[in-house]
């Protein structure tokens, strides 16, 4: 296969020039990171898994009436999109506390919330992506007041389904996070959703037991990371009979052919 351009290598996933002018290819990666990469390691077969949830999850969207950039999957690791420009603002909702809003206002993590909770991040990585409040995003003009009411709306409706989705399959769908970016059409602009969403971006927890099922089990070191990937994907029925495993061979078989 000809080499393609590389756009962008991130902590998760690849991004080469696609077949069409306003496509790109996302290669999703096995790499994993914490804590603004300070921590890193890799979850063995997390990008063939996150390719598919993300796929599975973008499609049911799709017909719930959410535009996305997602156009097809090519193989087990990468995905056609539609290329975009990033609003620069990672979209938190949540719906229990934890991770990084019970530290901050020492609500013990697991509590549940009154109502989902929308938070907003500057993506950027040297600031360590900080929170920031709907006035910052006006005032430093990294989205306008419309895209906002797009994104948030988009947002609750994306949790209303996938909150259902993962309780179906015995999943509490704690928080998640989500991009998305300006689709270009002559002078106008329209907002879609973009980027991934898998269980490196959502916190996932058995809903009997209370087991994490997510990269927490990465970022705190408890270990089974790769098996709680599998398990969110097996629930989900999106993993062949056999386990991943033939489906692994058969991507290191692919790897080693420089493929
Ligand atoms: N459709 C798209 N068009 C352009 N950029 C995208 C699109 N979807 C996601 N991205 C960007 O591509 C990158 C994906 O790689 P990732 O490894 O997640 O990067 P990062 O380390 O920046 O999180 C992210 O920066 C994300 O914002
Ligand atoms: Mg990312």
């Amino acid at each position: 296969m000809s080499r393609r351009r590389q756009i962008y290598e991130g902590k998760a996933k690849i991004l080469y020039e696609g077949p069409e002018p306003g496509t790109i290819i996302q290669y999703f990666k096995d790499d994993a990171t914490a804590f603004n990469a300070e921590k890193k390691g890799t979850i063995s077969g997390k990008g063939v898994i996150n390719n598919r949830v993300s796929e599975h999850i973008f499609s049911q969207l799709t017909h719930i009436g959410i535009p996305s950039h997602f156009i097809r999957r090519l193989n087990m690791r990468e995905q056609l999109v539609k290329q975009v420009e990033i609003v620069p603002i990672e979209v938190i909702v949540r719906n229990v506390a934890a991770g990084s809003l019970s530290k901050r206002v020492g609500i013990e993590e697991g509590t549940p919330l009154p109502h989902t909770l929308l938070e907003y991040c500057y993506k950027d990585d040297a600031l360590g992506d900080p929170l920031v409040a709907e006035e910052h995003i006006a005032c430093f003009g990294w989205a306008t007041q419309e895209e906002m009411q797009d994104i948030s709306s988009m947002a609750i409706r994306i949790n209303d389904f996938m909150a259902g989705m993962f309780a179906g399959i015995g999943i509490r769908l704690v928080d998640f996070k989500l991009e998305f970016g300006r689709l270009f059409d002559g002078d106008f602009s329209r907002i879609i959703l973009a980027d991934e969403i898998s269980p490196d971006g959502c916190r996932l927890w058995d809903l009997e037991t209370n087991e994490k099922l997510d990269k927490d089990r990465f970022r705190r070191d408890l270990g089974g990371e790769a098996e709680a990937y599998q398990e969110v994907a097996r629930r989900m029925g999106l993993l062949p009979e056999g386990g991943l495993s033939e489906v692994l061979d058969l991507d290191s078989e692919r790897k080693k052919r420089g493929k």
